[in-house]
């Protein structure tokens, strides 16, 4: 198939690249290299240009044709959600609606599109599956949430224009190749902030809260490796095509691990026994999150290739160490 993926130089846009590269699919990768890098495309062409550009947009969709789009691009941290609002509304609503426009006018009529846990906010019961209510407490799963909204109703709308939005859960891990991964000089992300603490980037790694209910007392999220998540879209993208259904999937294990035990997991894995802080409680975090995947599962297919919390961290580790020293090379 001709695929568009927006944000494909990104962290998880780059390993769904990878993933249908390997299948032979043909490739236009929309990007606007803000957060992405261009080395991380390993398949297809790579066109930088903003969403914003719907002129732009316009052309590269008249001269490639897609049959299907995958839409990654966009803002994903929750804490500069809430000082920055206008800017999620902005890059994640108003850019994917010129996106959609754009789309339209092309006929382009199959859309994957990156939802998030975050649309639930603090969910009622675990583990979450895609009938509770949707309750984000944060600009980030709000701006989600209202694309959610628009793309229902276009479906509602329009007879051939069909999508499968994927909420995904604590996305984390690398490539097993070790040639991609996740490319932030900074981290906010637990799983990347402790190896940056290892690695000796931040003087400690700050564990936020430790009096939910939990057994531990600290929050609980659903690990999933970015490759299981990379197969999560290609299934789905198939799925979407043979059926014309339009679905909403959580993407998650299943189970789930405290921060304590992510911090001591990748103590092992990386043999540093980095300082570690206790604090406050950071605001908006849900004691636990845990996927309720059964219906990705029973509708794709789709089977966990890397649910192992020890293989996760380690190929973040592999890849952390491989690009501090790229960093390094070029400073
Ligand atoms: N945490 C720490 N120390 C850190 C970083 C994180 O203790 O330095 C804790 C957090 O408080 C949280 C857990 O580790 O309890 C996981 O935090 P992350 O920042 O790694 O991930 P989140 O669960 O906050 O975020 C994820 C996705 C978001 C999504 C959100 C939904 O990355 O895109 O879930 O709640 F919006």
């Amino acid at each position: 198939m001709r695929i568009l993926v927006t944000g494909g130089a990104g962290y998880i846009g780059s390993h769904v690249v990878k993933a249908l590269g390997e299948q032979g699919h043909d490739l236009l990768i929309y990007d606007n290299l803000s957060t992405g890098h261009d080395w991380a495309v390993l398949y297809g062409r790579l066109e930088v240009g903003e969403l914003a550009d719907t002129r732009r947009l316009d052309e590269v969709l008249q001269a490639f044709r897609p049959e299907a789009v995958l839409h990654f691009a966009a803002s994903i941290q929750v804490e500069e959600s809430v000082r920055e609002p206008l800017r999620y509304y902005r890059n994640n609503v108003a850019n994917s609606l010129n996106l959609l426009d754009a789309m339209e006018r092309h006929d382009v009529r199959n859309l994957i599109y990156s939802s998030t846990a975050a649309v639930y906010g603090i969910p009622e019961r675990m583990p979450v599956d895609e009938s509770l209510p949707l309750n984000p407490i944060n600009p980030y799963g709000a701006s989600k949430v209202m694309m959610e909204t628009v793309l229902r109703d276009i479906a509602d709308a329009r007879e051939n224009f069909r999508y499968i939005a994927l909420r995904y859960f604590n996305v984390a891990g690398a490539d097993a190749g070790n040639r991609i991964g996740q490319a932030y000089a900074d981290a906010t992300h637990l799983i990347t902030r402790a190896l940056k603490t290892a690695n000796g980037q931040y003087p400690k790694l700050s564990v936020f809260g430790t009096d939910y209910p939990t057994p531990d007392g600290t929050c609980i999220r659903d690990y999933i490796h970015v490759d299981d998540l990379a197969d999560a879209h290609i299934r789905a993208l198939n799925y979407l095509v043979e059926t014309g259904k339009t679905e909403i999937m959580n993407c998650g294990y299943g189970h789930g691990f405290s921060v304590r035990e992510v911090v001591d997991v990748a103590k092992k894995v990386t043999r540093i026994d980095f300082p570690v802080e206790e604090t406050e409680r950071r605001a908006g975090d849900p004691p636990e999150l845990i996927a309720d995947s059964s219906k990705l599962r029973r509708l794709t297919g789709w089977l966990p290739r890397h649910d192992d919390l020890e293989f996760i961290i380690r190929t973040a580790w592999d890849w952390e160490l491989k690009y501090r020293s790229l960093l390094k090379g070029k400073v």
